[in-house]
């Protein structure tokens, strides 16, 4: 039931985002909390990122954790959502933010590069939202967003093993819509030119030219579609929101 003595959409609720100690995780932490949410967040290397969003979150007011987690290991997985569980007494939102990116042309990738890459991008939150489902139906329901991409449907020649676990991200998240239905929304925001400093490099500057909007997104941007499916109605699941600038349709 939601909280009506707040005015706040998501008071009384916990959310988990996995990778949310920087860019667009931190943003996605903060735009929670400040809905009302109580948050968890991990992360693998960046610990004084993950001091300084903890910092943040405090000064929002939020009930907050950051727990350190390297998302290759299912043991690891399920030790740090009982942690998260445990802190905030609940989990209703969980937040598929982590992944990895890299620019490699198709025939150099090596299969360490291949595994990586679906490890990060499409196994990993397979492994979160099959530890957590449990957890989001123990409240009566639950909302599993994931972060896919722009590559998911655009064929980016170099980002061929990228692209595939978007692709496969995005897929999963039709498939979990059904699996876990009706107890669990799954849905997943796709963003398209991300850019974080107002200097943009030379790539950045070619896809902003490239994108329908003359512009990167702001992760800001990002967080507010990833709240939106974490306070919409319980009749949306199975959905992939694009928010690309309409690069995805160039
Ligand atoms: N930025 C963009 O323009 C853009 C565009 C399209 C889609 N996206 C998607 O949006 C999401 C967020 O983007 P972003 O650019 O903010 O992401 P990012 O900085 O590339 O990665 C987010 C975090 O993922 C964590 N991570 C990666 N591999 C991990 C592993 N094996 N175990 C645990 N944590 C791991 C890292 O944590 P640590 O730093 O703590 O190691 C990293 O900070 C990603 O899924 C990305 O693919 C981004």
């Amino acid at each position: 039931m939601p909280d009506f003595s707040s005015p706040l959409p998501l008071a009384g609720k916990a959310a988990l985002i996995t990778g949310g100690a920087r860019r667009i995780g931190r943003a996605i932490a903060l735009d929670l909390a400040r809905a009302g949410a109580a948050v968890a967040f991990t992360y693998r290397k960046s610990a004084a990122d993950a001091f300084e969003t903890e910092r943040q979150l405090r000064g929002i007011g939020a009930s907050s954790l950051g727990i350190q987690l390297d998302l290759r290991h299912s043991h690891a997985i399920h030790d740090a959502l009982a942690t998260a569980h445990a802190a905030l007494g609940r989990l209703d939102i969980i937040v598929n933010n982590a992944g990895r990116y890299e620019d490699v042309p198709f025939e150099a990738i090596s299969d360490a590069q291949w595994d990586a890459m679906m490890e990060a991008n499409l196994r990993a939150p397979f492994l979160v939202s099959r530890e957590a489902a449990p957890m989001l139906r123990a409240n009566g329901g639950g909302r599993i967003i994931n972060l896919g991409s722009v590559g998911a449907s655009r064929a980016f020649p170099t980002h061929a093993h990228y692209c595939a676990s978007k692709a496969g991200l995005e897929h999963l998240t039709r498939v979990m819509a059904r699996a876990l239905a009706p107890e669990i929304q799954v849905n997943a925001v796709s963003p398209g030119l991300i850019t974080f400093e107002p200097e943009l490099t030379a790539w950045e500057r070619k896809m902003a030219a490239r994108t329908p909007m003359r512009r990167g997104g702001k992760p800001e941007e990002v967080a507010e579609a990833v709240r939106w499916f974490a306070t919409c109605s319980r009749f949306v699941t199975g959905q992939v929101l694009l928010v690309d600038g309409g690069l995805s349709l160039v």
